[in-house]
């Protein structure tokens, strides 16, 4: 596996002086907003109806996977809990409904003004900016956020075949960004997507402790967002991200 080394000037073998990201893309759901604890609250009601023991750490095994497969995965904690198709699809949608209504309260003050300067920052380096997310209502939630328009390019759940941890959602935000795979950065809290990115040929930035379960390692993990911008790759000066402890 490639390690991006920080300081030390290695990017998968090869100098860091020699290499220069032009893209990054953006998990949205826990990286550029706190969605993510609106998806594990929908889920919490959806397995309290069901009598199947729920908390966060097993959230974080639904980070980044698709809708059916996170069902599949809280079904998987109660074997004895048996449902056929329809249930499967009623449950889905109702967990849909108690999300969307979370949703509704959603505006431009839940990002950050860091994450927006963060955006900033990227984008007058002159790197090409795309959202890479699993979600159907990614589009909504750029919407009610105001952040659609500080991307070049978003791909969600709806264009995509397969989720993560396939590529295809970030393969089809580098081919709409004109960029090719290996000089992209992807940004992701969620092994599926750290996964995804490995797979689609792409650096994987991990952001916070979730980004490194089931073994699954990023070249690189960062604590906080406004780290990013420090990164030489991204045309940063390298003052230090908080080290984590990847190697
Ligand atoms: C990902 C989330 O971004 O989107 C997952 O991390 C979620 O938790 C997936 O299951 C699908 O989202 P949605 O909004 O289409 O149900
Ligand atoms: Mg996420």
């Amino acid at each position: 596996m490639r390690i991006l080394i920080y300081g030390a000037g290695v990017i998968g073998g090869k100098s860091m002086k020699n290499i220069m990201i032009r893209g990054v893309i953006f998990d949205l759901d826990g990286v550029l907003v706190h969605t993510d604890e609106l998806h594990f609250r929908a889920w919490s009601c959806i397995a309290e109806e069901l009598g199947i023991p729920f908390d966060r750490g097993a959230n974080d095994r639904l980070r980044g996977v698709s809708r059916a497969e996170s069902l599949e995965r809280l079904l998987a904690l109660k074997p004895e809990v048996r449902l056929g198709d329809k249930e499967k699809a009623a449950l889905c949608e109702r967990k849909n409904s108690l999300y969307r209504a979370s949703l509704e309260t959603l505006t431009a003050a839940d990002i950050p003004p860091a994450v927006r300067a963060v955006l900033e920052i990227l984008r007058k380096r002159k790197l090409r900016l795309a959202v890479g997310s699993s979600s159907r209502n990614a589009r909504l939630i750029l919407q009610r956020t105001e952040l659609e328009q500080a991307f070049d390019a978003v791909t969600d759940g709806t264009m995509i075949t397969a989720s993560k941890p396939d590529p295809e959602v970030f393969l089809r935000a580098a081919a709409l960004l004109g960029l090719e795979p290996d000089v992209c950065a992807v940004v992701e809290d969620a092994p599926a997507g750290i996964l995804a990115a490995h797979r689609a040929g792409m650096y994987a930035i991990g952001l916070g402790a979730c980004a490194t379960g089931d073994g699954i390692r990023p070249d690189l993990l960062l604590s906080r967002l406004t780290e990013l911008p420090a990164l030489p790759a991204l045309g940063g000066e390298g003052s230090p991200p908080s080290r984590t402890g990847i190697r």
